[in-house]
Protein backbone atom coordinates (compact mmCIF):
# COMPACT_ATOMS: atom_id res chain seq x y z
CA UNK A 1 0.00 0.00 0.00
CA UNK A 2 2.88 2.43 1.25
CA UNK A 3 4.44 1.77 -2.27
CA UNK A 4 1.02 2.27 -4.20
CA UNK A 5 1.06 5.61 -2.70
CA UNK A 6 4.59 6.31 -3.54
CA UNK A 7 4.26 5.07 -7.60
CA UNK A 8 0.56 7.63 -7.09
CA UNK A 9 2.39 10.45 -6.00
CA UNK A 10 5.73 10.30 -8.19
CA UNK A 11 3.77 9.72 -11.10
CA UNK A 12 1.69 13.01 -10.49
CA UNK A 13 5.28 14.32 -9.80
CA UNK A 14 6.36 13.32 -13.53
CA UNK A 15 3.06 14.78 -15.11
CA UNK A 16 3.68 17.84 -13.70
CA UNK A 17 7.55 18.40 -14.69
CA UNK A 18 6.14 16.68 -17.49
CA UNK A 19 8.30 13.39 -17.60
CA UNK A 20 7.00 10.59 -20.24
CA UNK A 21 7.65 7.53 -18.71
CA UNK A 22 6.57 3.68 -19.93
CA UNK A 23 8.00 2.60 -16.48
CA UNK A 24 6.30 4.43 -13.03
CA UNK A 25 7.88 2.10 -10.67
CA UNK A 26 11.27 3.01 -11.43
CA UNK A 27 10.76 6.80 -12.08
CA UNK A 28 9.08 6.46 -8.69
CA UNK A 29 12.04 4.53 -6.92
CA UNK A 30 14.98 7.12 -8.32
CA UNK A 31 12.51 10.24 -7.23
CA UNK A 32 12.11 9.02 -3.78
CA UNK A 33 15.85 7.85 -3.72
CA UNK A 34 17.14 11.48 -5.06
CA UNK A 35 17.08 13.49 -1.30
CA UNK A 36 19.53 10.54 -0.16
CA UNK A 37 21.37 10.50 -3.05
CA UNK A 38 21.79 14.71 -3.04
CA UNK A 39 22.32 14.41 0.36
CA UNK A 40 25.40 11.83 0.28
CA UNK A 41 26.77 13.82 -2.94
CA UNK A 42 27.06 17.01 -1.11
CA UNK A 43 28.62 15.32 2.18
CA UNK A 44 31.30 13.91 0.04
CA UNK A 45 31.68 16.95 -1.88
CA UNK A 46 32.27 18.99 1.39
CA UNK A 47 34.54 16.29 2.14
CA UNK A 48 36.76 16.84 -0.93
CA UNK A 49 36.18 20.88 -0.31
CA UNK A 50 37.98 19.76 3.04
CA UNK A 51 40.73 18.12 0.76
CA UNK A 52 41.31 21.32 -1.51
CA UNK A 53 42.22 23.30 1.55
CA UNK A 54 45.67 22.04 1.30
CA UNK A 55 46.38 21.76 -2.27
CA UNK A 56 47.88 24.61 -4.02
CA UNK A 57 45.78 27.94 -4.95
CA UNK A 58 44.25 28.01 -8.37
CA UNK A 59 43.73 24.53 -8.78
CA UNK A 60 40.40 22.22 -8.92
CA UNK A 61 40.08 18.46 -8.34
CA UNK A 62 39.92 16.57 -11.46
CA UNK A 63 40.20 12.45 -10.31
CA UNK A 64 41.92 10.39 -7.55
CA UNK A 65 44.18 7.63 -8.46
CA UNK A 66 46.45 5.46 -6.60
CA UNK A 67 45.21 7.38 -3.06
CA UNK A 68 46.04 10.64 -4.25
CA UNK A 69 44.29 13.65 -5.00
CA UNK A 70 44.90 14.72 -9.13
CA UNK A 71 44.60 18.44 -9.37
CA UNK A 72 44.21 20.58 -12.64
CA UNK A 73 45.16 24.46 -13.42
CA UNK A 74 41.91 26.62 -15.10
CA UNK A 75 43.47 25.75 -18.13
CA UNK A 76 42.85 22.13 -18.30
CA UNK A 77 39.83 20.97 -20.03
CA UNK A 78 38.41 19.40 -16.67
CA UNK A 79 38.65 22.66 -14.65
CA UNK A 80 34.68 23.74 -15.56
CA UNK A 81 34.04 20.76 -13.88
CA UNK A 82 34.37 20.88 -10.09
CA UNK A 83 33.15 24.12 -9.39
CA UNK A 84 30.06 22.93 -12.00
CA UNK A 85 29.22 20.13 -9.27
CA UNK A 86 29.19 22.81 -6.65
CA UNK A 87 26.55 24.51 -8.51
CA UNK A 88 24.78 21.77 -9.16
CA UNK A 89 24.99 20.77 -5.24
CA UNK A 90 23.80 24.74 -4.71
CA UNK A 91 20.85 24.20 -6.79
CA UNK A 92 19.90 21.42 -5.09
CA UNK A 93 20.42 21.36 -1.80
CA UNK A 94 20.25 25.62 -1.57
CA UNK A 95 23.24 25.22 1.32
CA UNK A 96 24.93 28.49 0.95
CA UNK A 97 28.40 26.82 1.22
CA UNK A 98 28.19 25.33 -1.84
CA UNK A 99 26.93 28.76 -3.67
CA UNK A 100 30.25 30.37 -1.89
CA UNK A 101 32.75 27.49 -3.46
CA UNK A 102 31.36 27.34 -6.54
CA UNK A 103 31.79 31.25 -6.68
CA UNK A 104 35.07 30.78 -5.35
CA UNK A 105 36.53 28.07 -8.13
CA UNK A 106 34.21 29.88 -11.09
CA UNK A 107 36.38 32.77 -9.96
CA UNK A 108 39.57 30.83 -10.52
CA UNK A 109 38.85 30.33 -13.86
CA UNK A 110 39.35 33.65 -15.16
CA UNK A 111 42.37 33.33 -17.05
CA UNK A 112 40.54 31.06 -19.51
CA UNK A 113 38.78 33.96 -21.26
CA UNK A 114 42.15 34.75 -23.56
CA UNK A 115 42.98 30.40 -24.10
CA UNK A 116 43.08 29.77 -27.63
CA UNK A 117 45.32 26.45 -27.14
CA UNK A 118 42.48 23.89 -27.73
CA UNK A 119 38.24 23.79 -28.16
CA UNK A 120 37.25 23.22 -24.65
CA UNK A 121 36.70 26.65 -24.03
CA UNK A 122 33.00 25.44 -23.70
CA UNK A 123 33.76 22.89 -21.30
CA UNK A 124 35.53 24.96 -18.89
CA UNK A 125 33.33 27.69 -18.57
CA UNK A 126 29.52 26.57 -19.42
CA UNK A 127 29.93 24.59 -16.81
CA UNK A 128 31.03 27.19 -14.25
CA UNK A 129 30.27 30.24 -15.50
CA UNK A 130 27.21 29.48 -17.31
CA UNK A 131 25.80 27.89 -14.00
CA UNK A 132 26.61 30.51 -12.10
CA UNK A 133 24.74 33.26 -14.45
CA UNK A 134 21.94 31.11 -14.18
CA UNK A 135 21.74 30.21 -9.71
CA UNK A 136 23.81 33.27 -8.99
CA UNK A 137 24.02 36.16 -12.02
CA UNK A 138 27.06 38.24 -11.86
CA UNK A 139 28.28 40.65 -14.57
CA UNK A 140 31.51 38.72 -14.78
CA UNK A 141 30.42 35.67 -15.42
CA UNK A 142 28.66 37.16 -19.12
CA UNK A 143 31.69 38.94 -19.52
CA UNK A 144 34.19 35.75 -19.38
CA UNK A 145 31.80 33.27 -21.25
CA UNK A 146 31.78 36.60 -24.20
CA UNK A 147 35.38 36.59 -23.90
CA UNK A 148 36.12 32.64 -24.16
CA UNK A 149 33.32 32.64 -27.35
CA UNK A 150 35.10 35.28 -28.78
CA UNK A 151 38.81 32.93 -28.03
CA UNK A 152 37.13 29.90 -29.38
CA UNK A 153 36.04 31.67 -32.69
CA UNK A 154 39.79 32.02 -33.13
CA UNK A 155 39.90 28.74 -33.76
CA UNK A 156 37.34 28.50 -37.07
CA UNK A 157 38.92 28.82 -40.17
CA UNK A 158 36.00 29.88 -42.66
CA UNK A 159 37.27 27.88 -45.23
CA UNK A 160 37.47 24.75 -43.67
CA UNK A 161 33.87 25.24 -41.74
CA UNK A 162 35.45 24.00 -38.45
CA UNK A 163 36.75 24.93 -35.19
CA UNK A 164 40.32 22.88 -34.57
CA UNK A 165 40.12 20.73 -31.93
CA UNK A 166 43.99 20.22 -31.22
CA UNK A 167 46.84 21.80 -32.09
CA UNK A 168 48.23 25.73 -32.93
CA UNK A 169 45.50 27.47 -35.05
CA UNK A 170 48.30 27.83 -38.01
CA UNK A 171 49.41 24.75 -38.84
CA UNK A 172 49.29 23.70 -42.34
CA UNK A 173 50.52 19.97 -41.68
CA UNK A 174 46.91 18.50 -39.87
CA UNK A 175 43.47 19.47 -39.19
CA UNK A 176 42.47 17.66 -35.82
CA UNK A 177 38.53 17.68 -35.50
CA UNK A 178 37.33 15.20 -32.29
CA UNK A 179 33.99 14.16 -32.12
CA UNK A 180 34.15 16.11 -28.27
CA UNK A 181 33.87 19.17 -29.67
CA UNK A 182 30.34 19.55 -30.10
CA UNK A 183 30.12 19.55 -26.45
CA UNK A 184 31.62 23.29 -26.90
CA UNK A 185 29.40 24.66 -29.51
CA UNK A 186 26.92 25.39 -26.16
CA UNK A 187 29.51 28.18 -25.35
CA UNK A 188 28.64 29.96 -29.02
CA UNK A 189 25.23 29.45 -29.39
CA UNK A 190 24.69 31.17 -26.03
CA UNK A 191 27.00 33.93 -26.57
CA UNK A 192 25.08 34.41 -30.25
CA UNK A 193 21.91 34.60 -28.42
CA UNK A 194 22.77 37.20 -25.61
CA UNK A 195 24.58 40.04 -27.30
CA UNK A 196 27.75 38.24 -28.71
CA UNK A 197 28.47 38.13 -32.18
CA UNK A 198 25.87 36.59 -34.04
CA UNK A 199 27.98 34.73 -36.29
CA UNK A 200 29.36 32.55 -33.67
CA UNK A 201 25.52 30.41 -34.18
CA UNK A 202 27.08 30.26 -37.77
CA UNK A 203 29.81 28.82 -36.52
CA UNK A 204 28.54 26.23 -34.42
CA UNK A 205 26.09 25.04 -36.92
CA UNK A 206 29.41 24.31 -39.87
CA UNK A 207 30.71 22.20 -36.96
CA UNK A 208 27.60 20.72 -36.52
CA UNK A 209 27.29 19.86 -40.34
CA UNK A 210 30.60 18.90 -40.72
CA UNK A 211 30.62 16.64 -37.99
CA UNK A 212 26.89 15.29 -38.87
CA UNK A 213 28.28 14.57 -42.08
CA UNK A 214 31.63 13.12 -41.45
CA UNK A 215 32.00 12.13 -37.92
CA UNK A 216 29.54 8.72 -38.36
CA UNK A 217 29.43 5.50 -39.61
CA UNK A 218 26.61 4.17 -41.63
CA UNK A 219 25.51 2.61 -38.16
CA UNK A 220 25.29 5.80 -36.45
CA UNK A 221 28.67 5.22 -34.19
CA UNK A 222 30.87 8.04 -34.06
CA UNK A 223 34.61 8.13 -34.69
CA UNK A 224 36.75 9.84 -31.90
CA UNK A 225 39.60 12.23 -34.54
CA UNK A 226 39.35 13.26 -38.01
CA UNK A 227 42.25 14.49 -39.64
CA UNK A 228 41.25 17.35 -41.97
CA UNK A 229 43.48 18.81 -44.68
CA UNK A 230 44.58 22.17 -43.98
CA UNK A 231 45.63 22.66 -47.82
CA UNK A 232 42.33 21.37 -49.41
CA UNK A 233 39.01 22.26 -47.35
CA UNK A 234 36.88 19.31 -46.93
CA UNK A 235 39.19 16.78 -47.64
CA UNK A 236 39.96 14.00 -44.98
CA UNK A 237 43.61 12.61 -44.62
CA UNK A 238 42.41 10.30 -41.88
CA UNK A 239 40.92 9.08 -39.53
CA UNK A 240 42.32 7.95 -35.94
CA UNK A 241 41.33 5.63 -33.00
CA UNK A 242 42.33 8.30 -30.58
CA UNK A 243 40.93 7.47 -26.70
CA UNK A 244 39.20 4.75 -28.53
CA UNK A 245 40.38 0.75 -28.87
CA UNK A 246 40.71 0.67 -32.72
CA UNK A 247 40.09 3.35 -35.77
CA UNK A 248 37.25 1.07 -36.89
CA UNK A 249 36.38 0.76 -32.69
CA UNK A 250 33.27 3.27 -31.11
CA UNK A 251 34.82 4.69 -27.85
CA UNK A 252 31.85 4.60 -25.80
CA UNK A 253 32.41 8.29 -24.18
CA UNK A 254 32.93 10.29 -27.41
CA UNK A 255 29.62 8.55 -28.82
CA UNK A 256 28.04 10.21 -25.84
CA UNK A 257 29.30 13.20 -26.92
CA UNK A 258 27.25 13.24 -29.50
CA UNK A 259 24.42 12.07 -28.51
CA UNK A 260 24.30 15.03 -25.88
CA UNK A 261 25.95 17.76 -28.65
CA UNK A 262 23.67 17.02 -31.18
CA UNK A 263 20.70 17.12 -28.91
CA UNK A 264 21.77 20.47 -27.45
CA UNK A 265 22.53 21.84 -31.42
CA UNK A 266 19.19 20.56 -31.78
CA UNK A 267 17.79 22.69 -28.96
CA UNK A 268 19.67 25.78 -29.99
CA UNK A 269 18.63 25.68 -33.33
CA UNK A 270 15.65 23.51 -34.22
CA UNK A 271 17.50 22.06 -37.08
CA UNK A 272 15.77 18.39 -37.67
CA UNK A 273 18.77 16.78 -38.68
CA UNK A 274 20.65 17.39 -35.42
CA UNK A 275 17.49 15.64 -33.74
CA UNK A 276 17.39 12.86 -36.33
CA UNK A 277 21.41 12.55 -35.39
CA UNK A 278 20.93 12.71 -31.94
CA UNK A 279 17.95 9.87 -32.45
CA UNK A 280 20.65 8.23 -34.34
CA UNK A 281 23.02 8.00 -31.48
CA UNK A 282 20.98 7.07 -29.18
CA UNK A 283 19.60 4.30 -30.94
CA UNK A 284 23.27 2.78 -31.69
CA UNK A 285 23.71 2.95 -28.37
CA UNK A 286 20.87 2.10 -26.39
CA UNK A 287 20.43 -1.31 -29.21
CA UNK A 288 24.24 -1.80 -29.05
CA UNK A 289 24.26 -5.73 -28.52
CA UNK A 290 27.21 -5.24 -25.71
CA UNK A 291 25.63 -2.88 -23.65
CA UNK A 292 25.55 -4.14 -20.49
CA UNK A 293 22.18 -4.55 -18.58
CA UNK A 294 22.43 -1.43 -16.51
CA UNK A 295 22.89 0.82 -19.48
CA UNK A 296 26.84 1.79 -18.26
CA UNK A 297 28.80 1.49 -21.11
CA UNK A 298 32.14 -0.75 -21.31
CA UNK A 299 35.13 1.90 -22.37
CA UNK A 300 34.85 0.90 -25.97
CA UNK A 301 31.49 -0.46 -27.69
CA UNK A 302 33.96 -3.23 -29.46
CA UNK A 303 35.32 -4.34 -25.94
CA UNK A 304 32.95 -6.39 -24.21
CA UNK A 305 34.04 -8.15 -20.59
CA UNK A 306 36.46 -4.75 -20.01
CA UNK A 307 36.43 -1.36 -18.17
CA UNK A 308 32.82 0.14 -17.82
CA UNK A 309 33.20 4.03 -18.50
CA UNK A 310 31.07 5.72 -15.45
CA UNK A 311 30.97 8.87 -17.32
CA UNK A 312 30.42 7.46 -20.66
CA UNK A 313 27.00 6.73 -18.99
CA UNK A 314 26.55 9.53 -16.90
CA UNK A 315 26.99 11.71 -19.84
CA UNK A 316 24.41 9.92 -21.87
CA UNK A 317 21.56 9.50 -19.55
CA UNK A 318 21.63 13.28 -18.68
CA UNK A 319 21.61 13.81 -22.97
CA UNK A 320 18.69 11.18 -23.33
CA UNK A 321 16.67 13.25 -20.47
CA UNK A 322 17.23 15.85 -22.77
CA UNK A 323 16.61 13.99 -26.03
CA UNK A 324 13.24 12.44 -24.48
CA UNK A 325 11.91 15.76 -24.28
CA UNK A 326 12.19 16.32 -28.29
CA UNK A 327 10.48 13.38 -29.41
CA UNK A 328 7.12 11.88 -28.61
CA UNK A 329 5.28 8.58 -27.57
CA UNK A 330 7.08 5.55 -26.78
CA UNK A 331 10.26 6.93 -28.13
CA UNK A 332 10.32 9.53 -25.46
CA UNK A 333 9.35 6.99 -22.98
CA UNK A 334 12.42 4.81 -24.25
CA UNK A 335 14.84 7.59 -24.05
CA UNK A 336 13.21 8.87 -20.76
CA UNK A 337 13.59 5.20 -19.24
CA UNK A 338 16.71 4.23 -20.18
CA UNK A 339 18.36 7.41 -18.63
CA UNK A 340 16.15 6.42 -15.58
CA UNK A 341 17.91 3.20 -15.59
CA UNK A 342 21.37 4.55 -15.77
CA UNK A 343 20.60 7.14 -13.05
CA UNK A 344 19.55 4.51 -10.96
CA UNK A 345 22.80 1.85 -11.75
CA UNK A 346 24.70 4.86 -11.04
CA UNK A 347 23.38 5.74 -7.90
CA UNK A 348 23.39 2.42 -6.71
CA UNK A 349 26.78 1.08 -4.62
CA UNK A 350 28.15 -0.26 -7.56
CA UNK A 351 29.26 3.50 -8.76
CA UNK A 352 28.40 5.62 -6.18
CA UNK A 353 30.75 5.69 -3.46
CA UNK A 354 30.41 5.46 0.17
CA UNK A 355 31.25 8.79 2.09
CA UNK A 356 34.49 9.30 2.65
CA UNK A 357 35.70 6.71 -0.23
CA UNK A 358 37.03 6.84 -3.41
CA UNK A 359 39.25 10.40 -2.41
CA UNK A 360 35.44 12.08 -2.17
CA UNK A 361 34.40 12.25 -5.64
CA UNK A 362 31.00 10.32 -6.60
CA UNK A 363 31.51 7.59 -8.90
CA UNK A 364 33.55 5.44 -9.16
CA UNK A 365 34.81 3.19 -12.64
CA UNK A 366 35.39 6.03 -14.91
CA UNK A 367 38.09 6.06 -17.77
CA UNK A 368 39.80 8.82 -19.09
CA UNK A 369 42.25 7.10 -21.94
CA UNK A 370 42.32 3.37 -21.88
CA UNK A 371 44.74 3.32 -24.78
CA UNK A 372 47.55 6.08 -23.44
CA UNK A 373 47.23 3.92 -19.51
CA UNK A 374 46.41 7.01 -18.36
CA UNK A 375 43.11 7.51 -15.45
CA UNK A 376 41.87 3.61 -15.94
CA UNK A 377 39.23 2.63 -13.55
CA UNK A 378 39.18 5.97 -11.55
CA UNK A 379 36.61 8.65 -10.46
CA UNK A 380 37.00 11.89 -12.95
CA UNK A 381 35.11 14.64 -12.56
CA UNK A 382 33.43 15.09 -15.31
CA UNK A 383 31.51 11.87 -14.42
CA UNK A 384 30.16 13.56 -11.33
CA UNK A 385 29.29 16.38 -12.91
CA UNK A 386 27.06 14.81 -15.45
CA UNK A 387 25.87 12.64 -12.63
CA UNK A 388 24.65 15.73 -11.01
CA UNK A 389 23.05 17.24 -14.22
CA UNK A 390 21.07 13.99 -15.45
CA UNK A 391 19.97 13.71 -11.36
CA UNK A 392 18.66 17.47 -11.73
CA UNK A 393 17.32 17.04 -15.36
CA UNK A 394 15.14 14.06 -13.68
CA UNK A 395 13.98 16.48 -11.29
CA UNK A 396 12.68 18.99 -13.76
CA UNK A 397 15.88 21.11 -12.87
CA UNK A 398 19.20 21.86 -14.09
CA UNK A 399 20.64 23.71 -16.86
CA UNK A 400 18.37 23.98 -20.24
CA UNK A 401 15.94 21.37 -19.63
CA UNK A 402 13.09 22.67 -22.12
CA UNK A 403 9.75 20.49 -22.73
N1 LIG B 1 37.36 15.57 -24.19
C1 LIG B 1 38.24 14.58 -23.73
C2 LIG B 1 37.58 13.39 -23.14
O1 LIG B 1 36.38 13.21 -23.19
O2 LIG B 1 38.30 12.59 -22.60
Amino acid sequence: MKNLKLVVLSLAAALCAGRVSADAAADAALAAHLPQIFAQAAEQYRGLLKQMESQPANTHPKRWENGKLVTVKPLDWCSGFFPGSLWYLYEYTKAEDFKAAAEKYTAIQDPVRRYTGNHDIGFMLMTCAGNGLRLAPKPEYKALLMDGAASLAKRYRPDMKLIRSWGPIDNMKEYLVIVDNMMNLELLEWASKNGGDAKFDVLARDQADMTDANHFRADGSALHVLNYDPRHPGRILEYRAGQGATVTGTWSRGHSWGIYGFTMMYRETKNPKYLARAVKSAEYAINHPNMPADGIPYWDYSCPGEERDSSAGAIMASALIELAGYVEGAQAAKYHDFAVKELTALASPAYFAAVGANGNFLLMHGVGSKPANSEVDVPLNYGDYYFLEGLLRFAGKGRRVER
